[in-house]
């Protein structure tokens, strides 16, 4: 669902910062969509553009682009974030960064968080609304199978999985 908490403006705190202050208000926001019985909050700024979910960051597909908020709109700038936009540019998928509005999000074809913890999950409702036809998106799917690929495929090579 969408919170009443907004992000913590860039003039006040620099987003590029993972600081726990910030997180002060992100789990106020967080508490808030849990107490509707939502699993995660999407957090606006203060000028009410769409910004980030208390731990993720947000894409929608919207006929066939890509488009993320802005880093401007005071997001952090998640690492997840960069390899969606990889992937992206790997497929001539069209990204743009941009301003978005709650209008965009509910009229999305698809709509799915990223972040190291989540990895990438589908949103299928915000506020009671269905996106798109309210099941995980083909082009969601393909991009959770790639990205598991590309992470599992650096883990072998950094040997993280090494015996
Ligand atoms: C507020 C916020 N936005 C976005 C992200 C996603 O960032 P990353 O992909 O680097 O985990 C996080 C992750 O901790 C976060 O706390």
């Amino acid at each position: 669902m969408t919170v009443s908490t907004r992000v913590t403006p860039p003039d006040a705190l620099d987003p590029r910062i993972k600081s726990i202050g910030r997180y002060v208000a992100n789990i106020q926001a967080k508490m808030e969509a849990n107490r509707q019985g939502a699993g995660e909050g999407l957090m606006l700024n203060m000028q009410g553009y769409v910004a980030e979910a208390t731990g993720d960051n947000i894409f929608i597909v919207k006929d066939g682009v890509l488009h993320t908020p802005h880093p401007a709109c005071g997001i952090l700038k998640g690492i997840t974030r960069g390899t969606v936009i990889e992937i992206a540019h790997d497929w001539d998928i069209p990204v743009v960064e941009d301003w978005l509005t709650l209008h965009d999000v509910y009229t999305a074809d698809e709509v799915f968080l990223t972040g190291t913890a989540a990895e990438i999950i589908p949103m299928i409702e915000l506020d009671h609304r269905p996106i798109g036809d309210g099941k995980p998106g083909e082009l969601t799917e393909k991009i959770i199978g790639e990205f598991r690929q590309r992470v599992r495929e650096d883990g072998v090579r950094i040997g993280v999985h090494a015996r």
